[in-house]
């Protein structure tokens, strides 16, 4: 920031990792605004909050240059990032500026702490269903326009493949999409690939990419969530876009927080995490809300220290979302791809309103058959598969297809797997179930099941006209159609394809049976 002599206001006093004090003589700048040091225009210097005279900032650079005694100056300005059209295909960091090779954007820019504030919510009566062509997510946690669906996962269990893979369906062949990428704390080498593919794929120019990587200083990395959230107001707001929002990786956000809580002395409370952090990350999920104007759907990787679901930071995040994907290290190493738990995973969307009675009755006997299953593992270490009932064991054979049904090759992974990724439509994945479980009409344990898993499961028979989400009558009634169903690309898996077809009468017999 350029000093400027004629609005001096103190110079600095002391100096400890990024945090700098400036003992204040002359007008008191505002809090979050940018202070210019003499000789040194490079350096940014944000006003934290006041401690007596002192004021207390942060070093939003990384340089060593400072020194006691050097003058300061106010400038009026705080950090912004340049919205709008202009901003499209293009990459920047938190401060604003390009980390592409073009020209800064420097007209129509926005301070990133001020959000734009949200006028009206949208109603809720406007879900509207998106397709993810990923069976696991578009089963169990819904992708809903305007909602937030996070990819919860320790480290390497392929959180970000996921969400590159989402990406891919999601912005491919979309007409008039909006994406805004949020690069938090990770790789420099991902964010290089993902700028590549976007490039290819043509995706890039209707994209906006923010980043504050790992090597970022940490107030650069808790400015990214806030740059980002502030172009996508911008679009929401006032070209009234409906848009789709990335993080890799939120739990990175409230990582630099503490580390500028910690520095800035503040004290730590629950698990480690100073109360300001939750405060912050509330914030910023609040911006990315969707209004009667437009809406900004979230996908959100949130990493999970040591594993341990129930750290604070991890339940603060998810608290935030509708849908929780929780991906599972011992699943990724037994190799199933996405490595989706599927009784951890929840959302809030699964509900007939939102997905329909068909989709929501076969979730719940899904989950039924997963959680008979995990139960019935530890009998099967004892005694051995054969000593089981012939329901059990229908159950358990049921959800050993169930987990490979769920296997699926992703198109952004076909240079690691060396086998073309594949989608499926939402009717594709619902018969694919069905003809593994049987149609949820037929099977009188559904009622019972749905309790035992909390769901609502209220007596009521199927309304094979209540119209779904799409508006057209669900069809719960109809026979599974074997032909209709084979996986959208060939050259198809075995998984997938013997997974969607009805074993000769067999499943639906036991099924029968069991009931
Ligand atoms: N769908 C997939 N198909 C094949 N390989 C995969 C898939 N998903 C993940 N992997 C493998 O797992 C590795 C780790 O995945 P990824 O980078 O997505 O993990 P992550 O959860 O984002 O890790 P981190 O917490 O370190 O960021 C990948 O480099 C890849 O080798
Ligand atoms: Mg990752």
């Amino acid at each position: 920031m350029e000093y400027d002599a004629s609005k001096k206001v103190g110079a600095i006093n002391s100096l400890k990792g990024f945090m700098v004090e400036v003992e204040i003589l002359g007008e008191r700048p505002e809090e979050k605004e940018l202070l210019g040091v003499e000789n040194h225009p490079e350096v940014y210097l944000e006003v934290s909050y006041y401690k007596a005279g002192i004021a207390v900032c942060i070093n939003l650079t990384n340089t060593p240059v400072l020194r006691c005694g050097m003058n300061v100056s106010r400038t009026g300005k705080k950090v912004s990032v340049p919205v709008g059209p202009k901003t499209l295909g293009r990459v920047f960091n938190a401060l604003g500026q390009p980390l592409d090779e073009a020209e800064g954007v420097i007209d129509n820019l926005r301070v990133i702490t001020e959000p734009s504030g949200i006028k009206k919510y949208r109603e809720t009566s406007k879900l509207e269903l998106l397709t993810t062509g990923l069976k696991v997510i578009d089963f169990l946690t819904p992708f809903v326009k305007g909602r937030k669906i996070g990819v919860v996962g320790g480290a390497g269990v392929g959180k970000t493949v996921l969400t590159m893979e989402m990406i891919h369906n999601v912005t491919q062949g979309a007409k008039n999409s909006l994406s805004i990428y949020c690069g938090v704390g990770e790789r420099i080498r991902e964010g290089n690939e993902l700028y590549q593919t976007l490039k290819e794929t043509d995706v890039l120019k209707s994209t906006v990419m923010f980043f504050g990587q790992m090597d970022a200083p940490p107030a650069i990395r808790s400015m990214v969530g806030p740059a980002a959230a502030t172009a996508a107001e911008y679009f929401r707001d006032e070209e009234k876009r409906d848009i789709l929002f990335f993080v890799d990786n939120i739990y990175r956000h409230v990582q630099a927080l503490t580390e500028i809580s910690t520095n800035l002395g503040l004290t730590p409370s629950e698990g480690g995490y100073s109360p300001v952090v939750f405060s912050e990350l509330r914030r910023l999920q609040d911006r990315l809300s969707s209004t009667a104007n437009g809406s900004i759907t979230s996908v959100q990787a949130v990493y999970i220290p040591a594993d341990d679901l129930s750290d604070p930071a991890v339940q603060a995040i998810s608290q935030q979302l509708d849908s929780v994907l929780v991906l599972s290290r011992a699943i990724a190493e037994s190799g199933m791809r996405p490595a989706v738990d599927l009784l951890k995973t929840t959302s809030s969307l699964l509900t007939p309103a939102v997905v329909g009675e068909r989709h929501y009755r076969l979730a719940g006997r899904v989950q039924a058959i997963m959680e008979k299953y995990e139960s019935l593992k530890n009998i099967i270490a004892i005694v051995g598969e054969n000593e089981l009932s012939p329901a059990d064991r229908a159950d358990y054979q049921s959800a050993k297809k169930l987990l490979e049904f769920f296997n699926q090759d992703f198109n952004v992974a076909e240079h690691l797997t060396g086998k073309p990724g594949q989608y499926f439509t939402r009717e594709q994945t619902l018969d694919g179930i069905e003809a593994i479980v049987g149609k949820p009409d037929t099977i009188s344990d559904i009622q019972s099941n749905a309790l035992k898993f909390g769901n609502d499961g209220q007596k009521q028979p199927a309304q094979p006209n209540q119209p779904n989400q799409q508006g057209q009558p669900a069809k719960p009634a109809q026979p599974p159609a074997p032909q209709q169903q084979p996986p959208a690309q060939p050259p198809a898996n075995p998984p997938t394809t013997t997974a969607p077809q009805p074993k000769p009468g067999s499943v639906q017999e036991i099924a029968n049976k069991s009931s």
